[in-house]
């Protein structure tokens, strides 16, 4: 089958890369030369494990192109995928005009019958929108029709999500659409849910937004399990035996960041408001989530007197482990806080700082200064109070005695509740984490 994908990012890319592994003629195309230039050469622009060695196999075995040529690669193609951003606009509603741009694109240049697919989230409706744009706009007297086809990989793990997918689900209005779409699907040997188009845009923000509120309920119970004196943690535990519940997004912390939860659930907060309805328990789910964003430092704001010459140590940037993506990090909030408040900020990210470098250039920052160092002890030397924003594994591996011997003062607030606070209190650290 001959695939198109219109986008490079996270979704685009590494849904390009699997086709192209499922032996699909492959064609990504995106607008930026010097980035197609590096992905020809099997260079992953994002760290994604597992996908170089992908593109260098598909690459070389042909099945896996990248062009900047729009035209060239959807005017023959069977299906066309559109994976572009749908970032947030200023009141919270999806922007669509990379969409729109694409939709226009595949509406000049198609010569033959094609399936859009649209694989970005988009608001419930749009595809009826992608389809009548492309309708309106067609030039070539062909017939192309829009199915939806979610995608539910997480960053990180984002090739083995994509092989290993609990699910497919494909949202189509036409018998031909769910076929082709099966078709396409079929080497992955998946389960394929098929359902309309409505719905299956409908199921992507149901999904993103329930773990979000999982998330965010967590959380909630965290704060009151301080209060009452019980341990979030043991109560997660507590809970993840019933099946009803399941183990998995239990985990209370600093709030979810990234490039989806946030967006997602204002998206679908937005939506529902545009239909005259509210959408109070996501509505909740939000601002649960800002506050806990900052918990830790207004916990910290309580305890000190200033941070103005407080040398900081902020281990991990990153919204969370295994990527390089700092998209709403609740570190970001922090580190603005922190800097305002005139704090010396050194900051440890294993795979984050090239980014965070583009958003905290180093130097005088604000009242503060924002310096990086190369390894998480570097941080803790001398400092004065550490934040943990991120659970990569070599921060979890700091030892309690490491934090009291490396500290000026060791006071340690955990926002990912990476070590045990018996522990850290008998080694002497001070230490406030979430909800225990
Ligand atoms: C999320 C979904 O998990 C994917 O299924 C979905 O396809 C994707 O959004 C998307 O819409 O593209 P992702 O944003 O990559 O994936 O990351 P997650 O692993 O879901 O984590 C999101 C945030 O929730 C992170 O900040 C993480 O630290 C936080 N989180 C996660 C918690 O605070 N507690 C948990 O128990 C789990």
């Amino acid at each position: 089958m001959k695939i198109a994908v219109a986008g490079t990012g996270y979704v685009g890319l590494v849904a390009g890369v699997c086709f192209a592994e499922m032996d699909h003629d492959v064609t990504c195309v995106d607008v930026d030369e010097k980035k197609v230039e590096v992905m020809r050469q099997g260079i992953s622009p994002i760290y994604e494990e597992g996908l170089e060695e992908l593109m260098q196999k598909n690459n070389a075995k042909g099945t896996l192109h990248f062009t900047t040529d729009y035209k060239e690669a959807y005017k023959d193609a069977d299906a066309i995928f559109i994976g572009v951003g749908t970032p947030e606009m200023p009141d919270g509603s999806a922007n669509l005009s990379y969409i729109a741009t694409v939709s226009r694109q595949i509406a000049e240049t198609v010569e033959k019958d094609c399936l859009v697919v649209v694989k970005s989230t988009v608001p419930v409706g749009t595809n009826d929108k992608v389809e009548q744009f492309i309708k309106d706009f067609l030039v070539h007297d062909v017939k192309v029709e829009v199915a939806s086809n979610p995608e539910f990989l997480a960053q990180g793990t984002a090739v083995y999500d994509t092989l290993h997918a609990a699910r497919i689900i494909i949202g189509t209005e036409s018998r031909e659409a769910e076929a082709l779409l099966k078709k396409i699907y079929e080497p992955f040997n998946l389960p394929i849910v098929s359902v309309k188009r409505r719905s299956a845009e409908m199921i992507k923000y149901a999904c993103n937004d329930f773990l979000a509120l999982k998330i965010s309920y967590m959380n909630d119970i965290a704060n009151l399990c301080e209060l009452v004196g019980a341990d979030i943690t043991d109560v997660a535990k507590g809970m993840s035996y019933d099946e009803r519940i399941g183990a998995r997004f239990l985990n209370a912390g600093i709030g979810f960041g990234g490039s989806c939860f946030p967006k997602d659930t204002k998206a679908l907060k937005h939506l529902a408001r545009e239909y005259g309805y509210q959408l109070k328990t996501v509505e909740a789910c939000v601002d649960v989530n800002s506050a806990q964003k900052v918990r830790l430092f207004e916990k910290a704001k309580e305890r000190m007197i200033s941070f103005s010459g407080l040398k900081a140590a902020v281990l991990g940037l990153t919204f969370k482990a295994g990527t390089d993506d700092l998209r709403e990090a609740p570190s970001i909030d922090n580190l603005k806080l922190l800097l305002a408040a005139g704090a010396d900020v050194y900051a440890y990210d294993p795979k984050g700082e090239e980014r965070a470098r583009q958003l905290f250039p180093e130097g005088k920052l604000e009242q503060g200064t924002m310096s990086y160092v190369s390894d998480p002890y570097k941080a803790l030397e001398g400092a004065n109070i550490c934040f943990v924003f991120t659970e990569w594994g070599e921060i979890k591996a700091i030892t309690p005695e490491q934090f009291k011997s490396r500290m000026h003062t060791p006071l340690v607030y955990d926002g990912r509740n990476l070590y045990d606070p018996k522990q850290m209190k008998e080694a002497g650290v001070e230490y406030y984490s979430i909800g225990r």
